[in-house]
Parts: structure tokens; sequence; C-alpha cells
């Protein structure tokens, strides 16, 4: 794979000069789960999904109300957290979402500054900042309500030395499966209520700094039966991308509106986590279990070389390599990517993971929304909810 095209490298290039950087985010630092059994969830993560032992906090370790266990795949750390009595708050973001993202957690110089900018923008506090200690050093968080009852939470760790946080320790067992290739986090997107997409943008836009770079409309995104609108907001540095969704009116249910009763409110629909080698990946993660959207129509494969056009001669993959996946394919004027959705990973038809190799193309697979839909509407009619 050449420099210029290279997935990894992607990101971290200034793209947004309009972005404001009162609030300069390093990273996604890590993205915490509440669920019902973190014990049971972190063997699916490792197993279906590659991540490896990384961190821990429970009652070994002197925490009575909750357990943390933290896993890692290159640059990705996810936390599942689990309530240990019935008085933990946690309990009622379980009972009222089901297992779903509290936290996406943001890398950052300063957590003090991160925190009074924000709040002072009109942000709703959710932690003040807080010094965490131990014989690793200190770290400082703060955290912000967004979206529903979803938070960011902005981590400074300069001076910190120990593996995760202070109250974690290293976390290793004998049970290791092999990663799959997943890197980065590409993008994570947020379903909204209705009418309520606008409001967000806005919010992040004055709140966070971030720029609106991409917009979709429901005339661009629909089918036969649903539609949706969506915008893609970045901070400055463009490492940070949060496509926002709200439903719109259509035949049917769009499953956006599925998102949102099942969920019982606005949150996290995917996470889309970046690969340098799709195929292999996906090749990895379907011989382990997890259950992808249910391949586009043979015209779907047929047309590829028309949807890349100018890009068709550097692809790299085979077009049947692709289709026995079920991947699919798409370009913009700068390059083209690879993309696959999973099926939901809890029985609420709420969150799901997105595998994303980016081949130059900096979009998020437009040309892919009207097949992708459609399989996911197959999948709703299934359940009763289209
Ligand atoms: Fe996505």
């Amino acid at each position: 794979m050449s420099k210029e095209v290279s997935s990894v490298e992607y990101g971290l290039e200034k793209i947004f000069e309009g972005a404001q950087d009162f609030l300069p985010l390093l990273g996604t630092d890590y993205v915490e789960f509440y669920v019902g059994n973190a014990k049971q969830s972190a063997h699916f993560y490792k197993t279906a999904f590659g991540f490896q032992d990384f961190a821990y906090r429970g009652l070994e370790t002197g925490s009575r109300d909750q357990v943390s266990y933290v896993l890692k795949q290159d640059k990705i750390k996810i936390v599942l957290t689990t309530p240990l009595n019935s008085k933990s708050p946690i309990n009622e973001h379980i009972v009222k979402h089901g297992d779903g993202v509290k936290v996406i957690a943001l890398w950052v110089e300063n957590a003090r500054s991160a925190w009074e900018e924000t709040t002072k923008r009109g942000a709703k506090s959710f932690m003040e900042p807080t010094v965490e200690k131990d014989e690793f050093g200190e770290v400082i968080r703060s955290g912000i309500y967004t979206y529903g009852e979803t938070v960011h939470v902005f981590v400074e760790r300069k001076n910190y030395q120990g593996t995760f946080l202070p109250g974690f320790v290293a976390n290793k067992t004998d049970y290791n499966p092999s990663p799959v290739g997943l890197k980065y986090i590409d993008h994570m997107v947020g379903n909204v209520g209705w009418g309520e997409m606008n409001t967000w943008v806005k919010w992040y836009e004055e709140v966070m700094g971030f720029e609106n770079f991409l917009s979709f409309d429901d005339t661009q995104i629909h089918t036969e039966y649903s539609a949706l609108m969506s915008k893609v907001m970045s901070n400055g540095n463009g490492r940070i991308k949060f496509p926002i969704n709200e439903p719109a009116k259509a035949a049917k249910k769009s499953q956006i509106e599925e998102y949102l009763d099942f969920y019982e409110g606005s949150g996290v629909q995917h996470i889309a986590v970046a690969t340098d080698n799709i195929v292999e990946t996906v090749s990895q993660l379907k011989a382990r279990g997890v259950e992808f959207l249910p391949p586009p129509p043979q015209a779907y494969y047929d047309d590829i070389p028309n949807r890349l056009g100018k890009h068709m001669s550097m692809m790299k993959e085979n077009i049947a390599d692709l289709q026995k996946l079920s991947i699919l394919v798409d370009a913009d004027e700068e390059g083209y990517l690879l993309q696959i959705f999973t099926k939901p990973v809890e029985d609420r038809p709420t969150l799901f993971f997105e595998i994303i190799q980016r081949m130059g193309a900096k979009g998020f697979g437009a040309g892919n929304f009207k097949a992708l839909f459609e399989s996911i509407e197959r999948e709703q009619e299934k359940r009763g909810t289209l």
C-alpha cells in the first residue's frame, strides 16, 4: 500500500481550517459501554472481535460497586462496565437503554480547560475536573453530557505512566485469541430524535468548536420505504468525526426510528473501526461468529467498475473476494473505501459496528447508502419493525 492512501495516516492532517482550537483533541481515548454482564461481554469482544486483555478494576482491586474490563486492539480501547449491586446508578442506564455506549472519552492536553471551555459555552457538566492518582502518576478527567445520556469524558494523561487509569490494574489472562487487524476508531455515529439533528450540529459547533463538513438529506438517503438525514461533524485536526443522524418521514419506519424506540432515546448507533486489510479482517470476524448484514444483489458487484471510475486501476482487492464476504465499495474524488456493517451486537436492534478500510477516500460511503439501507430493511422486516 502506498503512503498516500494508507488508511492509518488518514485523519492526522489538518483539513478543517475553519474549526476552532479552544478544544484541542489528541484523539479518542476510550469508549465505555454500560453492560449487564461485563465478564461475558469481555469474552465476546475478545473471542469475536480480537480485542486483548489490558486492564481491570473490580472487587479484587477494591472497587465495591462496579467492575470494568478494559480491552485493547492497536489504538482502540474499550471499557466494559457492570454494576455490582442494585443501588448503582449504572443500573438505570442499563434498564432503560440495554447494553450501549455511555462514554466517548477524548484524549486532551488539558482536561481542566476542556471542561471550562465547553461548560462556559453551554455544555451540561457530567464530571468536574477530578485528579486521580496512584504510584504511576496522575490523570485528570472531566466530562460533559452530549445527546441523550451519552457523555464525553476529557482525559489528560501526560503525567501518567500506568497501564490505563488510577484504580485499574494491568490484566492478563491465559485466554488470548489473536487480534483481527482493527487499528483505530474512524468515526462514531449518534442517532438523535425527530428534528434534533440541527440542534446537535449547532451544539458541536458552538460547544466543541467542531465543523460540519458533510451533509446528507433525505433526498440522498432514502429507499422505497425509509429515509434519514445525516450531518458529519469533525474537530479541527480531523481526528474525531461524529456523524449525527435523525429519522425522516417515509412510507415505512426508518432504521433510526427503530433505534430510538429500542434504545429509548438518543445514543450511539455505530462505531466504525479501521483496518488496513478488510478482506483478512472480515474473514476472521466471520470465522469467529460476528454476524454481518446480508449482501447486496449481484448487480451491485457488477456495477463496481462504474462506481470506482478512475480509481478502478488502483484497486488491489478482488471483486469476487469482496462479494464472497459482502464487503461494500464506494469512491470519491480522492480515492475509494471498503466497508461492511455488523448486525446489532445486542438483542435490542441498537448498537452495531462498521469495519472500514480507506484507500484515499474521505467520505462515508454515500454511494452505498441505498444498498446498505435495503439490507437493514430486510432485517427490520424480520423483526416486525419496518
Ligand atoms: Fe459509518
